[in-house]
């Protein structure tokens, strides 16, 4: 590490600013939602995104229907990568779509922020997003 981003990296932890530049969202959403959370994303900029479905349980530990209890539920993790500065807007567009009802409702998902080291675009090899 060179003197300077040593020096940096020293002075940001001392003052307690956050040193990780680019952050992962990954939001576990209901199924009917991603398309229009990804719909809405892309509008506003942020067009590189990740999409699986996945198996899941919340606090709620599963659904019960009638008699029948599933402990795991479908829901659709979306990952996506932005600087810092970029979080709060995405974590808001994605909260707004995936809330049902006007207060919410359990299972309406979770969003997770990671920090990311570093991002590398294999085409050009360029540390970049
Ligand atoms: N602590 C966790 N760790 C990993 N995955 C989680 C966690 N909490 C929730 N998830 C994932 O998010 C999905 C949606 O969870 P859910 O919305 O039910 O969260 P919750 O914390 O139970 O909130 P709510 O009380 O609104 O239901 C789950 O199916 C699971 O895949
Ligand atoms: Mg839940």
């Amino acid at each position: 590490m060179d003197e300077n981003r040593h020096c940096s990296l020293r002075f940001s932890i001392l003052v307690g600013k956050d040193v990780f530049a680019l952050k992962m969202i990954k939001a576990i959403v209901r199924p009917e939602k991603a398309a229009d959370i990804l719909a809405c994303l892309n509008n506003a900029g942020f067009r590189a995104a990740t999409r699986s479905s996945v198996l899941g349980r919340g606090k709620q530990q599963g659904l019960k229907v009638g008699s029948v209890y599933y402990g795991e539920i479908s829901k659709e993790n979306i990952t996506i990568v932005v600087e810092d500065g970029e979080v709060d807007a995405v974590a808001e567009i994605i909260s707004k779509i995936a809330r049902t009802g006007k207060d919410g409702a359990y299972g309406d998902g979770k969003i997770f922020i990671l920090d990311v080291l570093r991002a590398i675009t294999i085409s050009t090899g360029e540390e970049s997003l």
